[in-house]
């Protein structure tokens, strides 16, 4: 069995994914850096850079946002899906930071009908995030939400109008004074010549990787290449199926790949689960197996759980089993990739969230997320305080940590096919 699935490559099936189980941050990045040599093309298939996804191949360190995480392989064509909503300012600052390392960034493309995120969305994430006060999200402030609001209320602008200056001033005109009323009481608000002018500033730069990314994709499949999807955010932040309201605004899920893509599922082939050993959460909203204690900050300070996007610090807890059951379920995972099972060394018991309680004591499931008083059942293993990170085969690692890998693996009902003991690129266990 692959890392990634339980047969062969089916050239019918074309396509596999990759996604987070949990509420991001699990490991993505490197996941799929470690499996690009695979594949011909990478695409991420939503989010914008709320995303912050880490590669560490031998000295080399990358914080991504949006280009997708197989670019330290060399030959592999990675493409921004039509999915995503784009910064115009992160793309070039990410261009210019993988040129500066010799990147060949011609092998980027980003699809025409990307959505473009303004300054002014930032503006209004921050604004909206405000007014909701307690009950704010603590988005990434990257104005992710507010563009996949214009782009679903037809108001959007697209990396395909870059190439029509007149038409994108008209369409920038139109939604500036469709949008005026939510300015009202900011500091800046944006000046319509001066989006025009930043714009096809940045389009001079940017236009030279706009793509039909459908045609691009015939392409780059041509002759029996495949594709791996690139999924940003959790399962948990998925706008449907995630701790609604406590979400991104976009598809996180498999399925996302389908539409953010333009990809039939019959083109599917594997779908990869990456889960960490333990579990995280950036900003507000439900996390029952959050642990407020000593243990929490243990794991944040042996894990390192600081954002990459915000520097905020991440919540920490055990991994929940609940939670992770119905990511596989959502996803259609064929296999789990689990990741920093050596941040887990030297704790002397290490929880597994089996159940969920309601505050009256009833047993109760993942509909039961966000009730207040929600109580998480426990199961405790007990530790090892080996180092990890030199171990390359499952069965070398440490019989505690092994039978834990088995419960988590049952628990969650996929089989972990690899786990990683380290952020380097070798640092893994198959
Ligand atoms: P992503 O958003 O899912 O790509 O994950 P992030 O990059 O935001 O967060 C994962 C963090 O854990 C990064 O700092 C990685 O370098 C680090 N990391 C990934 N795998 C491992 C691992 O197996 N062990 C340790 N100690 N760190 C890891
Ligand atoms: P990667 O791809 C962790 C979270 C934010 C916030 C909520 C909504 O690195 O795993 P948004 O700015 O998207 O409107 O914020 O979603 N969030 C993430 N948390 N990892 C991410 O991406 C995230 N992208 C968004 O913290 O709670
Ligand atoms: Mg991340």
């Amino acid at each position: 069995m692959s890392i990634l699935r339980r047969t062969p490559p089916d050239q019918k099936r074309p396509v596999d994914i990759v996604v987070g189980i949990q509420w991001g941050d699990e490991g993505k990045g490197r996941v799929v850096d470690l499996l690009a040599r695979d594949y011909a093309a990478i695409a991420r298939f939503g989010g914008g850079d709320n995303a912050g996804h880490s590669i560490e191949v031998g000295q080399t360190k990358l914080a991504l946002h949006i280009v997708p995480s197989g670019v330290l392989v060399e030959g592999t064509k990675l493409l921004i899906g039509a999915g995503t909503v784009v910064s115009l300012q992160g793309l070039v600052k990410e261009l210019d930071t993988l040129e500066a390392l010799g990147v060949d960034i011609t092998r980027i493309a980003i699809s025409a009908r990307a959505h473009i995120v303004f300054p002014y969305h930032a503006t209004l994430d921050r604004l909206a995030e405000k007014q909701r006060g307690s009950a704010a999200i603590g988005t990434t402030g990257r104005g992710i939400g507010p563009a996949y609001v214009d782009r679903v209320a037809r108001l959007g602008i697209t990396f395909g109008d870059l190439a029509k200056p007149e038409a994108l001033a008209t369409k920038v005109r139109q939604e500036l004074l469709a949008r005026a009323p939510l300015f009202a009481g900011a500091d800046d608000v944006p000046r319509e010549e001066d989006v025009i002018g930043e714009t096809l500033t940045l389009a001079k730069r940017i236009l030279p990787r706009v793509v039909d990314d459908v045609a691009w994709l015939d392409d780059a499949l041509a002759g029996g290449g495949r594709l791996l999807a690139e999924g940003a955010q959790g399962t948990m932040l998925d706008v449907t199926f995630g701790s609604y309201p406590f979400v991104t605004s976009s598809h996180t899920v498999a399925g996302g790949a389908c539409t953010g893509l333009g990809i039939g599922p019959s083109a599917i082939g594997g779908v990869l689960g990456v889960a960490k050993a333990y579990c995280t959460r950036v900003g507000g909203g439900p996390f029952p197996s959050e642990l407020l204690d000593e243990r929490g900050e243990r794991l944040r300070s042996q894990g390192r759980e600081f954002g990459v996007t915000t520097g905020r610090p991440r919540r920490c807890g055990w991994y929940d089993a609940v939670a992770a059951r119905y990511a596989a379920r959502l996803n259609g995972l064929d296999a789990l990739f689990v990741t920093k099972l050596d941040v887990l060394s030297g704790f002397e018991r290490i929880g597994l969230v089996t159940g969920y309680r309601r505050a009256d004591g009833r047993a109760c499931g993942i509909e039961a997320l966000g009730e207040a008083g929600l109580r998480v059942e426990v199961e405790e293993h007990p530790g090892w305080v080996d180092d990890l990170r030199g171990i390359r085969r499952i069965a070398d690692l440490p019989q505690a940590a092994r039978v834990f890998l088995d419960r988590l693996a049952e628990l969650t009902g996929v089989p972990v096919t690899a786990v990683s003991v380290g952020p380097e690129r070798s640092a893994l266990a198959t």
